[in-house]
């Protein structure tokens, strides 16, 4: 844990038997060189006392909300504020639902509310809790506005039974701390423009040409760039997904409403991340009248243009210096495919995806991808497209400290 010394990490606990196994991850932060401030929830001291923290911690545990020594300094947000990781471990089913639905009732869920830090979430509870659809919905919202979940384990629970719900091991959760502190204050500074989900391409006033972008891909991007300080524009096409939290997201729809915000964003970017599944083609025209069966017939013929690449836009605009990385899927050969793209349109780098991989691309939340580049093909084994996201904005990272 060497990433841990001199920061400053806020371990938030709440009730739940798991309890025991923070008290050791305390006292590992601690030992690796972190300040570790423990927040508690009144139900967290109802399995250990604020002094058993204290003690490991050489710090007081807060818990009551206004009880904090200087409440004139907004005392109850100060805590989120100085935060450079805030770690709530373990996580009940109740705090999960509060910090989802943005309640600030208590110094934990206050804590959570007033960070700009990365926030990590470790549940546990007993598997059925887990598995609720209530519970399964909290957990993807918090997902959404980019907190870092660290999954529960499967094994036997304290309820007798036997399912997923227990608390992460403490190895799992201090590696996700590690790498929520390494990346958070690497691209501080930095503007970057992230497109994501596909474009649609009308063909009367209620019919369209799309394809199957899930946009999960560029959501993720954006919210790491978020997490590592970089100031972030989502232009995205139509999804299912939330936006995330303190990125600025602009809606298009077809390629063309694409093109040009990223144009128009270009002046100000350091870094344009092509995800967007931008259609190649649409309709020559679009009928301002729904088109009808009885005027067209038994056969409809639908003839279509080429779009304007927006990738070759962006390379004839961009101040040098800019950073510009494509995507490239494909059914098979998808790094070859990449390079060709990356000598051809000069790009930075390609993310190259091979969609016929079950487990990878459209929809799916893993993504098997290769970084291609002018230093080669790097290819990453199976990832959570959150995971893909990070490594490449510490790719970015890296190139732009060069
Ligand atoms: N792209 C773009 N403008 C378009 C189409 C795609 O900027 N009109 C971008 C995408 O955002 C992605 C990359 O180009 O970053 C995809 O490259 P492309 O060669 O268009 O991929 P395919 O459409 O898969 O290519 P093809 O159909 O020719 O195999």
């Amino acid at each position: 844990m060497d990433g841990m010394r001199g920061r400053f990490v806020v371990l938030a606990v709440t009730g739940s038997i798991a309890v025991y196994k923070t008290i050791e991850l305390a006292r590992r932060l601690v030992q690796a060189g972190a300040t570790v401030q423990v927040v508690m929830t009144k139900g967290a001291t109802e399995f250990v006392t604020p002094l058993t923290f204290q003690a490991l911690t050489y710090r007081p545990v807060e818990v009551e909300m206004f009880a904090m020594q200087d409440e004139r300094a907004a005392g109850h947000v100060a805590m989120g504020r100085q935060a450079e990781v805030v770690v709530v471990a373990p996580a009940t089913a109740h705090v999960i639902a509060r910090l989802a639905h943005g309640f600030s009732d208590d110094l934990v869920a206050t804590t959570v509310l007033a960070t700009s830090a990365p926030v990590i979430v470790a549940p546990a509870m007993e598997t059925h809790m887990w598995r609720n659809p209530a519970t399964v919905e909290n957990v993807a919202r918090l997902r959404a506005r980019g907190v870092r979940i660290v999954e529960p384990e499967t094994g036997p629970l304290a309820s007798g039974d036997v399912g997923p719900g227990r608390l992460a091991s403490i190895e799992r959760i201090a590696a996700e701390i590690e790498a929520a502190l390494s990346v958070s204050g690497a691209l501080s500074g930095k503007s970057i423009v992230v497109t994501a989900g596909p474009t649609l391409e009308a063909i009367d006033p209620v019919r369209y040409v799309s394809n199957r972008s899930s946009g999960k891909m560029g959501y993720a991007i954006a919210a790491a760039a978020r997490d590592a300080g970089a100031e972030v524009t989502l232009v995205t096409g139509p999804t299912a997904l939330t936006p995330p939290a303190g990125v600025r997201t602009f809606p298009i729809e077809s390629a063309d409403d694409l093109k040009d915000a990223v144009l128009a964003q270009l002046p100000r970017a350091d870094v344009v991340v092509m995800a967007a599944a931008v259609a190649d083609y649409r309709p020559i025209e679009t009928a301002t009248k729904k088109l009808k069966k009885k005027d067209l017939g038994s056969e409809m013929t639908l003839r279509m243009t080429e779009n304007p690449d927006v990738l070759t836009a962006i390379m004839a605009a961009r101040r040098p210096g800019t950073i510009v990385i494509g995507f490239k899927a494909e059914t098979g050969e998808a790094t070859a495919e990449a390079g060709r793209m990356l000598r051809e349109k000069k790009l930075d780098l390609v993310v190259a995806n091979d969609v016929t991989d079950p487990r990878s691309g459209f929809g799916s939340d893993e993504d098997r991808v290769a970084f291609v580049s002018a230093d080669g093909v790097e290819q990453l084994p199976v990832l959570a497209k959150t995971e893909v996201a990070r490594r490449l904005v510490a790719k970015l990272a890296e190139r732009l400290a060069r």
